[in-house]
C-alpha cells in the first residue's frame, strides 16, 4: 500500500496512512516518520492496529522507552493505560473508583513526564478500543506559541527555568497520592525554552505540571505560567477523533495535550501509551 500524508488543520500535525508500523521499518520509512515527527509535532498513523509488542518495538525508533511511575494501573511497566476497563475482569471500572479519579488529571493541558528529572521526547498512544463518541485527545502547539512571541518576550523567557511537580498538578484535581506513590516524585527543574535539535525550532515546556518559576515569587510565577498555558491553547487546537487502529505520536517538548470526556458507564475505551525519554 502506498504511503499518503496530509497536514492536519490546526497549523501543526500530519496524518499518515499506509505505514506498516507493526513491522521493522525500512531505513526510508524510519527517516520519513522521524522527520514527520520533528517537523509537525503530532503524527497520526491510521489503520495500524498495534499490539503491545509492536508498540514497544516501534517506540524504540524514537529512543529509550520509559518505565511508568505512580498511580497508573500499568505503573512499573513500559505502558501507561488510559482506560475504563478493568483488565483482570474485562468489565468496566465504576466512575467513583480511584483509577478513574486518577485519569481526570489528563483533562488538563499537559506534557507527559515533564515532572520527571529527565523530561520526555514524545509519547505514542495506540487505540485498542474506542468509544463511538467522546474521548477525543486534543493538542495545541507551544512551538507556534513561541514563534508568535515578540523578541522581548523571547529573550525574557529564554533565561527562565520552571519547576515541574506532579504532586502539585494532581492536587488540583483533588487526587491524593499514597505516601508510597509520592516517594516516586520530586520537583523537576527544566529550562522553559526548548530547541529541537533537528530543525532548530523553539518551543516551551509548560502545562499543568509546571509549578513555579525558579527564583520567582508565587504570584507572578503563577500568572506567567497560567498565561502561557492559555496562550498556547489560543494558537489553535487539533482535536483527534480516534478511529480503531489509530496510533498518535506527539512531541512532549512542543505540544500540550489533554483527554476529553466520554460516557465511561456506557462505552469501553482502552488506550496504551508508551513514553520515550529525552536523549
Ligand atoms: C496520555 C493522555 C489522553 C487520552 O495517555 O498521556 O494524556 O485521551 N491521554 O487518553
Ligand atoms: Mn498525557
Amino acid at each position: 500500500m502506498a504511503i499518503t500524508a496530509k497536514p492536519l488543520p490546526a497549523g501543526f500535525g500530519i496524518e499518515i496512512d499506509g505505514l506498516d508500523a507493526n513491522r521493522d521499518l525500512s531505513d526510508a520509512d524510519r527517516t520519513m516518520v522521524l522527520n514527520a515527527f520533528h517537523d509537525h509535532s503530532v503524527v497520526v498513523l491510521r489503520n495500524v492496529f498495534m499490539d503491545d509488542d509492536s508498540q514497544v518495538r516501534f517506540s524504540q525508533v524514537f529512543g529509550e522507552v520509559e518505565v511508568s511511575l505512580g498511580a497508573n494501573p500499568s505503573s512499573g511497566t513500559k505502558f501507561s493505560r488510559q482506560s475504563n476497563i478493568d483488565i483482570a475482569s474485562g468489565g468496566l471500572i465504576p466512575p467513583d473508583d480511584r483509577r478513574m479519579a486518577y485519569q481526570k488529571g489528563n483533562y488538563l493541558w499537559h506534557m507527559d513526564s515533564s515532572f520527571k528529572q529527565r523530561s520526555s521526547l514524545c509519547s505514542i498512544l495506540s487505540a485498542r478500543e474506542v468509544p463511538p463518541e467522546g474521548g477525543n485527545t486534543e493538542f495545541c502547539s507551544t512551538r507556534l506559541l513561541y514563534e508568535s512571541l515578540s523578541d522581548a518576550e523571547k529573550s525574557k523567557l529564554d533565561t527562565l527555568t520552571i519547576e515541574h511537580d506532579i504532586r502539585y498538578s494532581r492536587g488540583l484535581t483533588g487526587f491524593k497520592y499514597t505516601e508510597q506513590e509520592a516517594k516516586n516524585f520530586q520537583t523537576a527543574p527544566h529550562k522553559l525554552v526548548r530547541t529541537n535539535p533537528h530543525n532548530g525550532r523553539k518551543s516551551l515546556l509548560i502545562g499543568i505540571h509546571a509549578w513555579r518559576i525558579a527564583g520567582w515569587d508565587d504570584e507572578p510565577s503563577r500568572q506567567l505560567i497560567d498565561s502561557l498555558n492559555a496562550r498556547a491553547e489560543a494558537t489553535g487546537i487539533y482535536s483527534h477523533k480516534w478511529l480503531p487502529g489509530d496510533v498518535v505520536i506527539w512531541d512532549n517538548q512542543a505540544t500540550l495535550h489533554r483527554a476529553t470526556a466520554y460516557d465511561t458507564v456506557k462505552y469501553r475505551r482502552l488506550m496504551q501509551r508508551t513514553t520515550i525519554a529525552l536523549p
